[in-house]
């Protein structure tokens, strides 16, 4: 079975999903006439997407892509698979990425390059969590959740080996 605990609380769910609620009001005004893709990257974002899209009032769509990056499992190595692309079109249409969480950023890095190919409108960056202590590449987050410490991270969507994504609130693990 699996050696992780549940260690330090780090963000309820009401913390998490009063901030939610915050960006998608932002969203709302920033793209105001407008109409928006967002676009989870699978599985962590799906909390965060489904909060945030709740105080989205725009006109609104969702696709998703699910992507791996190769390499050392616990460090990105800014090599991304995808293992799922988006099912429509983005030219010349506003995209949110919708993420969990951006540590060295160059899962975006790639992602951002790749999707900028295919002529959006825009292209801009809703993360529910930033740890800029893990950053190795500038990337721009648009909309920032939380600044998150630097520890391993569980909850809301976050996993440590697939698991505890179900959990409400966001805790550190304890191995
Ligand atoms: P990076 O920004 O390319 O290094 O990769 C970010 C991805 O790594 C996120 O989308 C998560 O899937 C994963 N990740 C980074 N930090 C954590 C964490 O603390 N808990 C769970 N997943 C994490
Ligand atoms: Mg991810």
């Amino acid at each position: 079975m699996n050696s992780y605990k549940i260690g330090k609380m780090i963000l309820t769910q009401e913390e998490i999903e009063a901030r939610a609620e915050e960006i998608g009001r932002q969203i709302t005004e920033d793209y105001a006439g407008k109409e928006v893709v967002l676009v989870g990257i699978l599985t962590g974002c799906v909390m965060w997407l489904a909060q945030v899209m709740k105080s989205i009032e725009l006109d609104t769509t969702l696709d998703f892509m699910s992507v791996s990056s190769y390499g050392a499992a616990t460090k990105s190595s800014g090599v991304v698979k995808i293992n799922k692309d988006l099912s429509g079109d983005i030219e010349g249409r506003h995209v949110i990425l919708m993420e969990d969480i951006v540590d060295s950023g160059m899962t975006l890095e790639y992602l951002c390059k790749y999707l900028a190919g295919r002529g959006p409108a825009s292209l801009k960056i809703c993360a529910m969590l930033d740890k800029p202590s893990g950053r190795r590449v500038k990337i721009g987050v648009d909309y920032v959740g939380f600044p998150a410490p630097d520890a391993f991270l569980i909850g809301y969507g976050l996993d440590a080996d697939q698991r505890y994504r179900n959990l409400p609130y966001i805790a550190a693990i304890e191995e």
